[in-house]
């Protein structure tokens, strides 16, 4: 089975699990990148049966609005949403994640805040025993590039800015290997907290609730 077929399986079980629990006045939690797209593909075939989504990406709002599901903003939120479905890079047992590579971190973050549960949907290569093999990304204040650089440098990081690469938030992306991530909660508390970093992509302090790990048998639930 292809890594592409995987991540369509791991899709169709965030659908399996939340199509049943819609209502006409829910709000969704929608992320970012390729797996996440099939998720939006799948889920504009009920887009009646929901309100709105909240997304995580001009990427992914482009792709919701083409199919003709409403995208509205966090500012119009009554109560938290109940569910958060993105991907991840990389995903322990404890469901904490690396997140960013397609560069939407910081926004992933804000938006999975804002709800009850969050659906994380990998294939099987994405689960890990120990997270750091992926370059952890961490958006930056552009001209505070170099002096975070350096910080990274100072813990252990091997850094590489992403070439020709902005986010939504007209940021850049340090990607970040080498980095000892035996207490990811740690780092993460640490990285944040360089002036100059908007976030990174640990999302360690507040894992995932549910993980949807598609494997060549089957899609296996982690919670
Ligand atoms: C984007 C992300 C994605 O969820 C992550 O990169 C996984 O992407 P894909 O589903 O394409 O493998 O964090 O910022």
């Amino acid at each position: 089975m292809t890594q592409q077929q995987l991540k369509q399986q791991a899709a169709q079980a965030a659908i399996d699990l939340i199509v049943p629990q819609l209502k006409p006045e829910m709000v969704l939690g929608v992320g970012t990148g390729s797996t996440v797209d099939l998720f939006i593909d799948l889920l504009a075939e009920h887009k009646g049966r929901f309100k709105a989504a909240v997304s995580s990406s001009e990427r992914s709002t482009a792709r919701m609005q083409g199919l003709g599901v409403a995208v509205t903003t966090l500012d119009e939120l009554a109560e938290p949403m109940p569910f958060y479905v993105d991907g991840a890079d990389e995903i322990d047992t404890q469901l904490r994640m690396i997140k960013g590579g397609g560069g939407a971190l910081t926004r992933e973050k804000i938006v999975a805040s804002a709800a009850r549960q969050f659906v994380c949907i990998v294939d099987a290569t994405k689960l890990v025993e120990r997270l750091g093999a992926f370059p952890l990304p961490v958006e930056v204040i552009p001209m505070a590039r170099a002096i975070v650089a350096r910080r990274l440098q100072e813990i252990g990081g091997h850094v590489l800015e992403r070439a020709g690469f902005l986010t939504d938030n007209g940021c850049v992306i340090l990607d970040v290997a080498g980095l000892n991530m035996l207490e990811p909660e740690q780092l993460e508390a640490t990285i944040n907290d360089i002036p100059g970093v908007v976030t990174c992509g640990l999302f360690a302090l507040s894992a995932a609730d549910v993980a949807l790990v598609a494997h060549a048998d089957g899609v296996r639930r982690l919670s």
